[in-house]
């Protein structure tokens, strides 16, 4: 977790912003003022800030609050390889009688801006959660546009790497875990755009969310996208290098490298055939280093990664993937140091 958000959760008031009283009141202040801070560092109005307890819960909330909505007729479009989030989302309302279209992904991981004539809501990542890859985003939405469809952006992968392009979109959902906030999330929800909301109850978030909000994640979530958009192009000068050191010892160790360019520039992803995942994450944990296979959500289970079958890569594959991402203040010893466990890795995990 990043400091600022750590502190800014820590000292949030712990009343209820709905209470009159002075302690509630303390509360309602400090969720304004994250809210006018979480605009201010998107370039937001307030009113556009719907706070919620997770990414997923933001995406569901764009992809169900929107879709829901939509004329008969329109269709809810995504992709296969974006995120769990998403597509569980769509399957739902797939499942409720919507038309849904899963568009497939070419080799790179990248979405295709070709879209099916009866879109009404077109859901797109702003970076792959598992190859890094930087969607085609101003593309897409300029074709969903042009259709009159509404766009939302999945932004939980990547703000705190590259500029989130939140003028192209109706709807965008962030994760509080993802931009090193801890638990929560945000929807954004462009002024006059109407959502059915998930949970039923209270006015808060302006009828958009029901029920008391948690003024420290809110509170964490601002100071996090703040501090994620100082200094965000020095951040990834300084570690596009450090990644591609990643890459490059991935390739020497047996690795085909995953995803295609552009990407976030802290990725290096990599499919074994002969080595599983797991087996790679015990033994470069051992080494004290923190890696991922496939996506978060998923390990721990022996399932392949939805991301990488789509791409094309044989179950064998998909089940050996590995993601390594270069964090704000890694060091390039330290890089030198993953680059040593990883000559040495395929063949102890083998063996
Ligand atoms: C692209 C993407 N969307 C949605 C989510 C879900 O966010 P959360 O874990 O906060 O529910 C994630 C989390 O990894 C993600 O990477």
């Amino acid at each position: 977790m990043l400091d600022g958000a750590r502190l800014a959760r820590e000292s949030a008031p712990t009343g209820n912003p709905s209470s009159p009283h002075s302690e509630g009141r303390a509360a309602r202040a400090a969720l304004d003022a994250a809210r006018d801070r979480a605009a201010a560092a998107l370039g937001l109005e307030t009113r556009e800030v719907v706070f919620c307890a997770s990414g997923t819960e933001a995406v569901n909330l764009a992809l169900l609050g929107a879709g829901r909505r939509l004329p008969a007729g329109r269709s809810v479009v995504t992709w296969e390889a974006e995120h769990q989030a998403v597509l569980g989302a769509v399957r739902q309302l797939r499942l409720e009688g919507r038309a849904v279209h899963v568009l497939p992904v070419g080799g790179g991981g990248f979405a295709e801006p070709a879209l099916p004539a009866d879109a009404g809501l077109v859901s797109l990542g702003l970076a792959n959660n598992e190859l890094g890859t930087l969607q085609p985003v101003a593309e897409v939405a300029a074709a969903a546009q042009t259709q009159g469809a509404l766009v939302h952006l999945d932004c939980c992968q990547g703000p705190r790497w590259v500029r989130p392009p939140l003028e192209v979109a109706d709807l965008a959902s962030f994760s509080g875990q993802k931009l090193g906030a801890g638990p929560g999330g945000m929807l954004v929800a462009r002024p006059g755009l109407r959502l059915q909301p998930l949970v039923f109850g209270g006015p808060q978030e302006r009828g958009r969310r029901a029920g008391r909000e948690d003024v420290g994640s809110a509170a964490a979530v601002a100071a996090a996208l703040e501090e994620g958009a100082r200094g965000r192009d020095r951040r990834s000068a300084a570690a596009r290098p450090l990644a591609a050191r990643l890459r490059a010892a991935l390739a020497e160790v047996g690795g085909l490298l995953t995803g295609g360019e552009p990407r976030l520039p802290n990725y290096a992803t990599a499919a074994f055939r002969d080595v599983r995942g797991e087996d790679l994450l015990l033994a470069l944990d051992l080494a004290g280093v923190a890696a991922s296979s496939g996506s978060a959500c998923a390990s721990g289970s022996l399932d392949p990664s939805h991301v990488l079958l789509a791409l094309g890569l044989s179950l064998e594959e998909a089940l050996g993937s590995l993601r390594l991402t270069v964090g704000y203040d890694t060091t390039a010893e330290e890089i030198e140091q993953v680059f040593h466990v990883l000559h040495s890795l395929p063949r102890h995990a083998r063996s």
